[in-house]
């Protein structure tokens, strides 16, 4: 996948990504480094595969798609190490980080407008999964929720999940 590989060799989402990994080594809660970007985009590929397969469907443009969830996904949290720098949420950040990072790549227009409309809407509840792309969307926020290790963590005492959000078994 081209882009997906000119993401993960561009300099400056190596710089965040090695940043991000620094700031959270002490922290209790879930983690936002590359291994839960790829968490979302595996499971993120494996419900639109899920769901294409319930229909029936198989679309021609497969790779097309499966980059799209990928590069969504690897982008997703970029702005986290800005959230914790200077208190500007990571979705808001994030959005103008990816936006240098798909110029750079020259990723298609078009399709960046989609991934930079998901990033700065994924922690917007509902409303994230809602209106243009909203499939694509729904799969990444779920992913994104579904990847996490509820009942597993050690943290769960002091988590800010409200217990009817937390994972407490495989969701998949
Ligand atoms: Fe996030
Ligand atoms: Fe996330």
């Amino acid at each position: 996948m081209e882009y997906v590989d000119k993401v993960l060799r561009h300099p400056e989402y190596i710089r965040i990504q090695k940043k991000i990994t620094s700031l959270e080594k002490d922290r209790i809660y879930c983690h936002h480094e590359i291994g839960h970007a790829l968490d979302v985009a595996r499971m993120a590929w494996i419900y639109c595969l899920e769901d294409w397969c319930k229909k029936g469907q198989s679309p021609e443009n497969m790779e097309e798609q499966k980059e799209l969830v990928y590069v969504c996904a690897l982008l997703h949290d970029i702005g986290r190490a800005s959230q914790y720098e200077e208190g500007i949420h990571h979705s808001k950040a994030g959005a103008a980080i990816a936006g240098q990072i798909l110029k750079d790549i020259s990723f298609p227009p078009e399709k960046s407008r989609i991934v930079l409309g998901i990033i700065s809407g994924h922690h917007t509840g509902k409303k994230a999964c809602e209106g243009e792309y909203a499939v694509l969307k729904e799969y990444i926020c779920r992913a994104d929720h579904d990847s996490r290790l509820c009942f597993w963590c050690g943290a769960g005492d002091t988590c800010k999940w409200k217990e009817e959000e937390r994972n407490r078994t495989l969701r998949c």
